[in-house]
Formats: C-alpha cells, structure tokens, sequence
C-alpha cells in the first residue's frame, strides 16, 4: 500500500491532459485564455501512459482523467483505452465540460468508464454563456443526455458563485429528481488564473447547505464514503443526489488519497501546492523507473498536513496566480 508521511493512503491520481479548453469559465481563465503551453512542454502520451503504468504498480487504482478539457487534446481516445487496459488500474473516468463530449460517449461506454463528471454550472442558458463566455449549453446538455442513456452515472459539478449562478442552486437540486445524477456544488477556489481577482468566498459549504434546506428541509444526510470529497445528501422521493465540495474551506483534506500530475508533468500531492517535482524532465533525462519511484516515494513522503499547510509553502505562485486548466481540478 501507498502512503504519505501523515499515513494517508494515496490510491487516487488525476491527470491534465491539456492546459486548453474550448470554454472561458471566469472563475478558471481570462477571457483571452492563458500562455497555453506548446507540444514539447506537454507530456506525450507514451510519456503520460509510461508514469500512469509505474503509479499503478506503486498503488494508484484509480485515475481521473482531466484538463483544460481532455476532449480538446487530439486523439485521446487513444490514451483513455491505452489506460482502460493497464493491469491493475481498477478505475477510469474523466471530468469534462461537454462540449465535445456526446460523440464519443459510445466509445467510452465500450472502453468500460462508468462515470463522468461533467461540469455545468446553470441551466439557463444565458447565465451558461455569462459565466463561460461561449455559447455551448445546447452541446453539454446533448453530452448529459447521452452519457444517461448510455447509463453511464454523472456527477455534475457546478461552482456556486456569489452574483452569477445562486439562483440556478435549486433548479439543479431539482434535476435529481427524475434523473438519477449527482449534483456537487462546489465551493469558488482562487484558482482563476489571475489570482488577485479573487475577492474571497461568499458562499461556503454551510450557506449552500442552507439555501438548499430553505427549499427542501426534508433533505437527509447520506453516510459519505470514504474518501470522498462531498457531504452526500438525498431528498426522499429523489432518485438522484445531492452533494458539497468544501473545495475551498478544506474540510477533507485529513482522508485525502490523491495526487495530481499537471500537463507538463508536475507532480502535486496538493491541489493547493506548487508542485516540484517534474517527472517528464526526469523521463526525457533519461531516468529509470527505479529512480522514478525513488523520486515519487521522497514526494508522497514530504506531503503538506493539509491544504492550508501547501497554501503556506507555496514559492512560486504565492498568490495563487494559477489556472485550474493548468492544475486539473
Ligand atoms: N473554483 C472551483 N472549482 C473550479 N473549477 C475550475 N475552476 C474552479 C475554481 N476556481 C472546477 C470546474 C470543474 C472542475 C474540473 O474544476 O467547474 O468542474
Ligand atoms: Fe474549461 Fe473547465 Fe476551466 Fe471552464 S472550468 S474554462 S470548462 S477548464
């Protein structure tokens, strides 16, 4: 077994595939995009299928692919059942934003991913194009449809806004009641590639749990699995679920079994730290997996205690002046 230096289980890697995306979402980029990163700084997929095979080896049993959006990236199809076959890897799924996502849902479904995260953060779609800056609703509702029919399981990420989308909070709580889908709302991070525009959070885990008891007091707690990232809730009657990521009060962190590894191969063992180890400069230079591992093993052993102790560390970007497309959620 896998373990960090505070004796948490790291079984759990998500992967950026691409720093690019085909949306603008404010609380993510400007609405001119970021530096994006050119084909050499990004890890090819031989590079990214090589550490994913050796992570699964060292323990990771799940990986979750993101981005910017993963669909964005040519031919990732390729690297998702690449990945679908690694020996020992018991889980696969991806997050994405939608748009391009519907085609390629019977290929998923072949592949065996049994669940997708899709981020949507409204159902109108006006608001849709005010907080994406791209007129694509249409597109990641067709995706919804088709990953339901398919019967892949969804969970909706939606980033709850102060002045942009609270009103849409019970509208999506409703969804859940004739689709079988769960519905995270998820507290705003200062990720949003400009750092000092973050003004602070206005609604946290406790004010959203509010406003949805407002509307349905007879919501019941569910009991959360371990590991997991939300508080789980069901409204009786419902055959879906609801859920709250404190991403940014950090509640969680004292369970937290995951790792990330950026486009350009930066391994984080916080969402919130800046990274310091690159594992593509280490293939590309010629290491062997011996000393990867070794290089590996030394990180998950100097693990922050939570994300306000890697919030603390942070050299590079002490602001926090990143991108989640940069990071991958
Ligand atoms: N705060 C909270 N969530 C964010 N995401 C992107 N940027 C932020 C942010 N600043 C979410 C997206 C997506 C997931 C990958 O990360 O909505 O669901
Ligand atoms: Fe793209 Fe996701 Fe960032 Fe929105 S939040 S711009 S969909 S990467």
């Amino acid at each position: 077994m896998l373990t960090d230096n505070h004796g948490r289980k790291i079984n759990y890697l998500r992967l950026a595939v691409t720093d690019k995306c085909n949306l603008r979402c404010f609380y993510c980029m400007p609405e001119d995009g970021l530096n994006w990163l050119s084909r050499r700084e990004l890890m090819s997929y031989e590079e990214m299928l090589h550490s994913c095979a050796l992570l699964v080896k060292m323990g990771v049993e799940k990986i979750r692919i993101t981005g910017g959006e993963p669909f964005v990236r040519k031919d990732i199809m390729q690297l998702l059942t690449s990945l679908s076959q690694l020996d020992g890897l018991k889980e696969l799924s991806l997050t994405t934003n939608g748009v391009l996502t519907a085609p390629h849902v019977p290929e998923l479904k072949k592949i065996g991913i049994r669940s997708v995260n899709l981020s949507l953060d409204t159902l109108d779609a006006n608001r849709f194009f005010t907080i994406t800056r791209r007129d694509e609703f249409a597109n990641v509702m067709a995706a919804l449809e088709a990953l339901l029919s398919h019967g892949i399981e969804v969970k909706i990420n939606a980033v709850v806004m102060d002045g942009k989308n609270t009103q849409d909070i019970i509208p999506l709580v409703e969804m859940t009641k004739d689709m079988p889908v769960s519905v995270r709302f998820i507290e705003e991070m200062p990720f949003n590639g400009d750092g000092h525009l973050y003004t602070g959070l206005q609604w946290d885990y406790v004010r959203i749990l509010d406003e949805i008891k407002s509307k349905y007091p007879q919501i019941q707690k569910l009991p959360d699995p371990l590991y997991s990232t939300s508080y789980n809730y069901h409204i009786p009657g419902h055959q879906g679920s609801v859920g709250i990521i404190a991403a940014y009060s950090r509640t969680f962190c004292g369970t937290c079994n995951r790792i990330r590894i950026t486009p350009q191969g930066e391994l984080k063992t916080c969402l919130y730290d800046d990274g310091g180890l690159n594992i593509r400069d280490l293939m590309r230079n010629g290491s062997s997996d011996h000393e990867l591992q070794g290089a590996l093993l030394n990180a998950f052993g100097n693990r922050a205690k939570d994300g306000w102790e890697a919030e603390s560390k942070r050299v590079l970007h002490p602001g926090i002046h990143e991108s989640m497309a940069t990071i991958g959620g």
